[in-house]
Formats: structure tokens, sequence, C-alpha cells
């Protein structure tokens, strides 16, 4: 298996109606993250980019959150419209998108 130049993570974590942090399940990541697998198959990235499902990782109120890696990249609010921006400018073109990063309150 090749080693990816990046990779992406989708927050599909899912809570009780009403819970107090919310969820980015409930917030439409299931769909961000078919869109992320739909864009690499598309691309024909697989060698280049991973996409992998993740669990919750912080920041709960600003999903759906994507993070990247090497960069340790995060983005909030993510819609699935968003994904092939994200693919064309940060995965392929190396720039973050800016519009969608998560403060840098997110890490503090
Ligand atoms: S539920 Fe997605 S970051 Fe917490």
């Amino acid at each position: 298996m090749p080693r990816p130049q990046k990779h992406v993570f989708v927050c599909t974590q899912n809570r009780p109606p009403g819970h107090p942090r919310g969820a980015c399940a409930a917030k439409g990541s299931t769909e961000v993250l078919q869109a992320f697998w739909a864009e690499l198959q598309k691309r024909g990235a697989h060698e280049r980019v991973a996409v992998t499902y993740a669990g919750c990782m912080g920041p709960c109120e600003a999903g759906p959150n994507v993070l990247v890696y090497p960069e340790g990249v995060m983005y909030g609010g993510v819609a699935k419209a968003d994904v092939a921006e994200i693919f064309t400018q940060h995965l392929e073109g190396g720039e973050p998108l800016g519009r969608l990063l998560a403060p840098a309150t997110v890490w503090g």
C-alpha cells in the first residue's frame, strides 16, 4: 500500500438527539464523507490521498469537522459542496482553504 501524501479524517460521530454537544453526523458529515470518497474515485487519487471516517475530534459545535494530516489542518462547518474545493486547493494544490479553517482556539 503506498504511503498517502495527505490523510483526511471526517468526523462521523453520532449522539442521541438533544445531547448538549451535538454531533457531526447530525449535521451531514456522512454526506461529506461520501463526497470525499466520490472525489477520490473521480480523481484517481487513491495513492496520494487517504480518506478515513473518525469519531469525535473535539470541536463538535463547529462540525461537520474534517482534519487533514500531515499539516494538522482542521476544517469546520464542511458541507458536501465544499469537498471538491478542498481537494483542488489543499489536497492537490497544497494550500489550505482559509474560509473553512477552524479557529486557532480549537488547539488552545
Ligand atoms: S462530534 Fe464531530 S468533532 Fe465532536
